[in-house]
């Protein structure tokens, strides 16, 4: 366990590790912090000690911090730009081979590899047939949204106009007032299961990865265990998308011909 400079913070971080299905070793200590004392002004405590008093007593601020932790933001279509750019990967790739593998790592609530799926059935030029999803991630609680495939409209999310870069959304989903449900089709296209990217080993010969916006919050010592494990479930010529404002680390770049640097799209060439 690494040592805090504040001992309070050490023992917030240490209960959270024991108490805590969040493993806060992986995260950034400024990110961890950001997110500990924005709930500890929510509960109007100063001290470190005080707010774990609260978090030893009340299950349901613990629930409140492990959701501010585990940033399970996401979108359909989460920065159109890039899945504009994203059109002729996919074309190419599905006109190229038999079978293209797709996997989304972390996919959270599901709807970056609904996303993919769905937009490979409304681009008439991408063939949805060949393409095999798979999207992963830590959280069970994701998870289970992801395989539910609901979701809502609410004063801070818009999931019509998420799905506006789609030409028909309605052949993909049904909408009910504010509810959007995934149809069967699209929902079955995809495979969902547990993994953790610096624990868990590589998948088998993926051509297209995402791995978008959790590369932020790692520690740095933990975002090399990361990209080996996707390099090892890619092959040469593979694709690899991470978020718009992650970066490669400097040793890998050499492994990394950009196809679009503002999007992060790269092409694996080890
Ligand atoms: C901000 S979301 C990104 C979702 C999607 N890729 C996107 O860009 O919209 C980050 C996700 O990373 C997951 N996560 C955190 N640590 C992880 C780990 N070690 N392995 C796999 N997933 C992890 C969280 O549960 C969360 O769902």
């Amino acid at each position: 366990m690494r040592q805090f400079e504040d001992e309070g913070f050490g023992r917030v971080i240490r209960h959270i590790q024991d108490e805590v299905e969040f493993e806060p070793e992986y995260y950034n200590p400024d990110y961890l912090d950001r997110r500990i004392t924005a709930r500890m002004r929510r509960q109007e405590v100063e001290e470190y000690d005080d707010y774990l008093e609260i978090l030893q007593s009340d299950s349901r601020e613990k629930e409140a911090l492990m959701d501010s932790l585990t940033i399970n933001v996401t979108n359909f279509f989460r920065n159109q730009e890039m899945w504009e750019a994203l059109r002729p990967v996919l074309r190419d790739l599905t006109d190229e081979h038999r079978r293209v593998r797709v996997w989304s790592a972390p996919c959270a609530d599901g709807r970056e590899p609904y996303s993919v799926s769905m937009l490979s059935r409304d681009d008439r030029k991408i063939d949805d047939s060949r393409l095999t999803i798979v999207g992963t991630d830590i959280s069970d609680e994701a998870l289970e949204n992801a395989r539910a495939g609901t979701y809502e409209t609410t004063r801070t999310t818009d999931i019509g106009e998420e799905l506006s870069l789609l030409d028909d959304p309605e052949k993909y989903v049904n909408v009910e007032d504010n509810t959007f449900t995934v149809k069967p089709e699209i929902r079955d296209s995809i495979q969902f299961e547990r993994h953790d990217l610096i624990q868990d080993g590589p998948r088998r010969n993926c051509d297209l990865v995402f791995c978008r916006n959790l590369l932020i919050y790692i520690d740095s010592e933990f975002k090399i265990p990361i990209f080996n494990t996707l390099t090892d479930s890619m092959q040469d010529g593979s694709y690899l998308v991470i978020g718009m404002t992650e970066t490669i680390p400097q040793e890998l770049r050499d492994e990394f011909e950009p196809v679009n640097k503002r999007c992060r799209i790269y092409q694996y060439t080890p």
